[in-house]
């Protein structure tokens, strides 16, 4: 042990006091709830969100991105190229011709310098602006609610002292419906692609004439002066987006396409008195009609239904109708949770920024991003799970819906499919089942939902089994199989048994697989005998107890004595073969041999255990927490984050599968995944180190780490899945960005652990837990229809300890404060000491 372990202990503590990096590329503008971008060459696309319910597209800093109609595979209205060089070059974008010189306003794709530059990304909306040669270009996007498209508003203004002739030409490449066959069947869809043109508007119709009933419109407020929809028109055969043959030569061409690549591109050209300015409105639409309503006329297609979307967006005044009923509707879901704390990173982080990307996971799961596809896998059983952590406060009705759509993948015997599709709500055969920690996850999710609402009816809901409706129980039995899955499913140490992988997908213990290109998460046995997981453990304990909270609110207070002694025979394994004597151990693997030990060459610490089975409570009144806490501290931190493990894997261990298929440093195999530094938060504050929980806090918090954007690169508004640990050449940087479990957690553990604000299933507990520094703050929180105005005063300057409560006046007995009746406001003042 001893020497492999200074080793690391010298390489991964260094000073927290950097500062040469200091690099940004922009500002939080907090009053308008923006992310300004000042270059455009930002170190990645810096990207956003727009849309909440069926239409969604991603637009990044330049305009790059792309819009689809609820499926990012099966339903892509425009392309992209992932993995392209050079990068983000699809998107929305605008050119303006003024003279010989070509621009966009947000650089790219043509890459001319400008005068100026800005994009700000809000809340579902996206600003970009460029000034080049005394013109300014402004586009403006966002999705409307309630409606299936794209607007994007354009406005050209006239800076100069002389009158100009520009022309403008918007551009968009459309993606032939399921963007994987979009990307690889060429031999037949280089003959598919139809286009009608009408007026303003540009249809992409491609396989309309048989099976499908939507098409897609791109259309402007006003008649063009020229259009083309066949690509190798606009752009030339051999001409790109960066200079594209319309633009920089005669002007478009009108071509209809025929097959190939169906594009839109429109061309208007103006006159500009000087300081005159021009507004343009566009649109990108997804149009579903009835079989029978599918014609016009012989092969034209219905566009009644485009027309009146048209309509509705024809002009400024109704564009800003839209804006603003978005802007009220983020007002709405943001309201729920409001903190003032006098520190203006960490308001931004929980009033705006983290609780947006809680909804962003929520409406996205894990499938469409710069670094997911949106081709690949399905919505994650446990992703899903702790997604609803995140954003059970602000949606709790979508909330509900969600869990009965989760349950119902779930297997007779409790266990689940790791994965489901979000069209069909069917589980995904091709992963199947065997992760055994996923049927506690439900278990967590159900349990946030019923501390938040304290709708207890939905216990009783009838939710199928298998998605077999013949297969129905309440709800409450599917709890009760996933607590009995696991309670059945122990190893030879009586902890529970690993199947697949537990929560660290890559920890593939049963696998042993030697084909490259296998699958380690389908390969080999989905379960083996021996080979146990001290993270199930701690789950099993935090979340039984969860469920037998639950057991005693309905009554079933034998079943839960019986759960109860359950649970305390996994603590005590837990403490004994799952404790390594100054951490708690990882696993056993297949033949019974420690994972996550001081005996282990590599791999001897886990982040995973500390935090599940402190948070869990194991070991707090004997010490072990503690310990396993400093430990942490001792061996796993970085000065940008908590490492998941040290020392890093080498080399590729068959026993362990996945994890060490990664070079040392990133994602599972010693990377600082963000999803489990939130954990830490979370234990540490439960042993009441304020101090402690607030500094992890803020080592991943991207407001907090705003200057070194450079090393970090992915948005500095937003989380990412992992960033490269000690171990790694690129120590510091960031990759994944938005959709990953870290925005639930990091929500919980700032405005639970930290705040101290946390729904019960009595009421609201009020327990923060904070640097005795902080000497104050409010939050305001919606709860079961009623407003509490907290103010939480802690001039007594400690960590945690609440001397009192009063709730309008009134001094509660103890720290929970019972629900008032909806509607009602109530005052809330804490006095910590
Ligand atoms: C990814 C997965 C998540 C898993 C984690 C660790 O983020 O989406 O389910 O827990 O990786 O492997
Ligand atoms: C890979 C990733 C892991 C992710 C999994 C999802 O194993 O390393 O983070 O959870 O793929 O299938």
């Amino acid at each position: 042990m001893e020497k492999s372990d200074t080793l690391r202990k010298t390489r991964c503590s260094q000073s927290f006091s950097e500062g040469e990096y200091a690099m940004q590329f922009g500002h939080f503008d907090d009053a308008r709830r923006e992310y300004v971008v000042t270059t455009p060459r930002t170190p990645l696309p810096w990207i956003n969100y727009l849309g909440s319910e069926s239409f969604f597209t991603l637009l990044s800093n330049t305009a790059g991105g792309y819009s689809f109609y609820r499926d990012a595979r099966l339903r892509r209205l425009t392309r992209y190229r992932y993995n392209n060089a050079p990068l983000d070059s699809e998107g929305f974008h605008i050119y303006v011709k003024d003279g010989e010189s070509v621009w966009n306003p947000g650089w790219q794709p043509v890459q001319a310098e400008l005068d100026e530059y800005v994009c700000r990304h809000g809340l579902g909306y996206t600003v970009i602006e460029g000034k080049k040669g005394g013109v300014r270009a402004q586009q403006e996007l966002f999705v409307p609610f309630g409606d299936n498209c794209l607007l994007m508003r354009v406005r050209v203004r006239n800076d100069s002292k002389e009158e100009k002739r520009i022309s403008i030409f918007p551009y968009v490449e459309f993606c032939l419906w399921d963007a994987m066959d979009d990307a690889s069947n060429f031999q037949r869809n280089y003959s598919t692609g139809e286009v009608e043109i009408d007026g303003a508007a540009i249809y992409h119709k491609t396989e309309y004439r048989e099976r499908r009933d939507h098409y897609a419109v791109f259309w402007a407020n006003r008649a063009p002066d020229g259009f083309d929809t066949a690509r190798e028109a606009f752009l030339g055969v051999y001409g790109s987006p960066a200079r594209p043959e319309a633009v920089f030569g005669q002007g478009c061409t009108g071509s209809i396409a025929h097959g190939w690549q169906p594009v839109a591109a429109q061309q208007f050209d103006l006159t500009l008195a000087p300081g005159a300015s021009e507004t343009i409105l566009f649109g990108l639409g997804y149009i579903e009609n009835p079989r029978e309503e599918k014609w016009e006329a012989p092969n034209v297609i219905n566009k009644a239904r485009a027309r009146a979307m048209m309509a509705r967006y024809a002009a400024d005044a109704q564009f800003d109708d839209a804006l603003a009923a978005l802007s009220a509707h983020w007002d709405e879901l943001l309201g729920h949770y409001q903190a003032s704390t006098g520190d203006e990173k960490l308001d931004r982080m929980v009033n705006i920024w983290n609780q947006y990307q809680c909804m962003v996971t929520f409406n996205m799961s894990r499938s469409a991003s710069y670094f997911e596809s949106g081709m690949g896998r399905g919505m994650g059983f446990r992703d899903s799970c702790q997604d609803l952590l995140g954003f059970v406060h602000i949606i709790p009705e979508r909330a509900r819906e969600r869990i009965l759509d989760i349950a119902a993948t779930q297997f007779p015997d409790g266990s689940a499919y790791h994965q489901y599709q979000p069209l069909t709500k069917k589980g995904n055969l091709d992963v199947g089942s065997g992760f055994n920690d996923d049927p506690l996850w439900l278990i967590a999710g159900v349990d946030a939902y019923l501390r938040e609402t304290g709708d207890f009816a939905i216990l009783d809901e009838r939710v199928p089994f298998d998605n077999d409706e013949t297969l129905s129980q309440t709800l409450l039995e599917h709890l009760r199989r996933s607590f009995r899955f696991t309670s059945k499913h122990l190893g030879p140490h009586g902890l529970p048994l690993i199947g697949r992988a537990d929560w660290n997908d890559c920890l593939n213990l049963n696998c042993f697989s030697e084909q490259s290109g296998e699958s380690f998460q389908t390969t080999g046995p989905s379960e083996g005998p021996v080979a146990e997981s001290v993270f199930i453990a701690g789950m099993f304990v935090k979340y039984g107890r969860a469920w037998t909270d639950i057991l005693r609110h309905v009554g079933l207070v034998d079943e839960a004595r019986m759960a109860e002694r359950a649970i305390a025979s996994v603590e005590r394994a837990t403490l004994t073969a799952g404790w390594d004597g100054a951490w708690f151990r990882r696993a056993y693997d297949a033949s019974g041999n420690v994972v996550g030990g001081c005996e282990c060459e590599e791999g001897q610490i886990f982040i995973e255990p500390q935090g599940m089975c402190v948070m869990a409570g194991i070991g707090k009144d004997t010490g072990e927490a503690e310990k396993a806490l400093a430990s942490v501290k001792e061996r796993l931190d970085t000065k940008y984050g908590i490492v998941l493990l040290q020392p890093a894997y080498t080399r590729y261990r068959l026993e362990l599968g996945e994890i060490t298929s990664y070079p040392p440093g990133y994602k599972e195999n010693a990377g600082i995944f963000c999803h489990n530094n939130p954990w830490i938060v979370c234990a540490e504050a439960s042993l009441g180190h304020g101090a402690r929980a607030f500094e992890v806090y803020c080592r991943t918090a991207p407001a907090y780490i705003e200057d070194i954007s450079e090393i970090h690169r992915t948005e500095p508004y937003v989380y990412s899945q992992m960033i490269a640990g000690c171990d790694a050449p690129t120590f510091g940087e960031g990759k994944n960005s938005w959709l990953t479990g870290t925005a639930a957690w990091t929500f919980v553990s700032v405005s639970q652990a930290i705040l101290g604000v946390t729904p019960t299933l009595d009421g609201l507990k009020l327990d923060p837990c904070v640097p005795a520094s902080a000497k104050g703050f409010t939050v305001t929180r919606l709860y079961r229809g009623a407003t509490y105005h907290i103010t939480v005063d802690n001039s007594a300057g400690v960590e945690h300890g609440v001397k009192s409560v009063t709730a309008d006046g009134k001094t509660l007995s103890g720290n929970v404060l019972p629900p008032a009746a909806p509607g009602a406001a109530v005052d809330v003042r804490v006095v910590m000491g």
